[in-house]
């Protein structure tokens, strides 16, 4: 089987990259942390698999580290998923997230270097574009100004994975840039764990129609979209993960140095009441809301055009908006 290092592997999109991995035969190994996820979501991986998962827990910063437990592995390619992704902390604590971000790349970069093994496949985000003048995004789409230090964290590590593969050196790269992941694994087995009170959207709308946030606020019914809130493009975990499955059948079928960034979304865009009512119908739960002012930093609307992605790595989603409220909401059930 191929050796695939998956960096923060027992994070949200990591755990569930995971599962993916395995269906498709490769054998993912787990480094990560655990400094935003727990321990118990390897074992419900396993339980998911039925296969036994290779765990490094340690700081991807330490390459020495990494060397020591990797020195007798042949590893066919990495996800680095590894980062912190707090919007509002990132502005509060830069220094930590241009350590661990960036830091992070840098240390696994080196890593594959002396490792020998060239193909990376790197977690970006729709938030390189900030508030994008042409829509739906496409890869070309000019940068703007990114909203957050957690924003500028992934265009720098764009810039980074550039100038190293200027550099000559081989490497075989691809950036996906992630709009919104939603939901969770089927199975409600593993899904997406926010500490303390969430700042996303979903996991905001579950945590109060079980009770344990008081009511959703809608930050904003004034823009300039169909019902005045914002718009953006919602993926399900599980079709976000296949993404990675084909990112790393793709690099793995290419034999000439790469450097590519990928738009991975849906193509839809659905407003914020679009998604609480979606909840609420597909669920029979009816949600406490109330319309707020705008946040600090919202783009008023961002929707992929994924039509590269599909064509790049014969890759599209299958499930809908509606699939992932439904598995978000089993998900939530199944924690209390
Ligand atoms: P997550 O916090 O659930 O997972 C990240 C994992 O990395 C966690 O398990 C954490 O413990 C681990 N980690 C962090 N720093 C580490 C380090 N130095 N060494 C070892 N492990 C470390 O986040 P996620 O939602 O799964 O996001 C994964 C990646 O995707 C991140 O790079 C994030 O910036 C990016 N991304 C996420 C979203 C989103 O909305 N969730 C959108 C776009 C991009
Ligand atoms: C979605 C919509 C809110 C909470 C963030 C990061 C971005 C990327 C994806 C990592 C917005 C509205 C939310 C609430 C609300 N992550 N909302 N009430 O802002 O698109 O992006 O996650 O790379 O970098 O910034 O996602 O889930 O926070 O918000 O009305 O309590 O829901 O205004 O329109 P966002 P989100």
């Amino acid at each position: 089987m191929k050796n695939i290092l998956v960096t923060g592997g027992a994070g949200y999109i990591g755990s569930h990259t995971c599962v993916e991995l395995i269906n498709a035969g490769y054998n993912p190994i787990i480094v990560d942390n655990f400094s935003n996820s727990e321990k118990f979501i390897v074992d419900r991986i396993e339980e998911i698999t039925g296969q036994k998962i290779q765990l490094i827990e340690g700081d991807c910063v330490d390459e020495r580290l990494l060397l020591s437990k990797l020195k007798d592995i042949k590893l066919e390619g990495c996800i680095h998923f590894a980062a912190y992704k707090a919007v509002g902390e990132s502005a509060q604590q830069p220094l930590k997230y241009y350590q661990n971000n960036i830091g992070s790349l840098v240390s696994i970069l080196s890593l594959l270097e002396k490792m020998k093994c060239p193909n990376i496949v790197f977690s970006s985000s729709c938030t390189v574009y900030g508030q994008p003048d042409q829509l739906p995004v496409v890869e070309s789409t000019a940068m703007k100004p990114a909203e957050s230090p957690y924003g500028r964290t992934k265009q720098i590590c764009e810039n980074l994975l550039e100038d190293y593969y200027n550099s000559g050196k081989g490497v075989k790269a691809l950036a996906l840039r992630y709009f919104n992941p939603i939901g969770a694994h089927p199975s409600a087995l593993i899904g997406e764990l926010p500490l303390g009170v969430p700042n996303n959207l979903v996991p905001f709308i579950t945590q109060t129609a079980a009770g344990l946030r008081e009511k959703l606020t809608v930050f904003g019914n004034d823009y300039d979209t169909p019902d005045g809130t914002c718009i953006r493009d919602y993926i399900h975990v599980v079709d976000l993960a296949k993404a990675h499955v084909a990112s790393i059948d793709y690099l793995l079928s290419q034999n000439k140095s790469l450097l590519d960034h990928v738009n991975i979304g849906t193509g839809n865009g659905n407003s914020v009441l679009e998604v609480i009512e979606s909840f609420e119908s597909v669920n029979g739960v009816k949600l406490n809301y109330e319309i707020g002012s705008r946040r600090d930093g919202d783009v008023e609307k961002v929707y992929a055009d994924a039509s590269y992605a599909q064509n790049l790595l014969n890759w599209n989603t299958e499930l809908s908006l509606k699939d992932a409220l439904k598995d978000a909401w089993k998900w939530q059930v199944s924690l209390k």
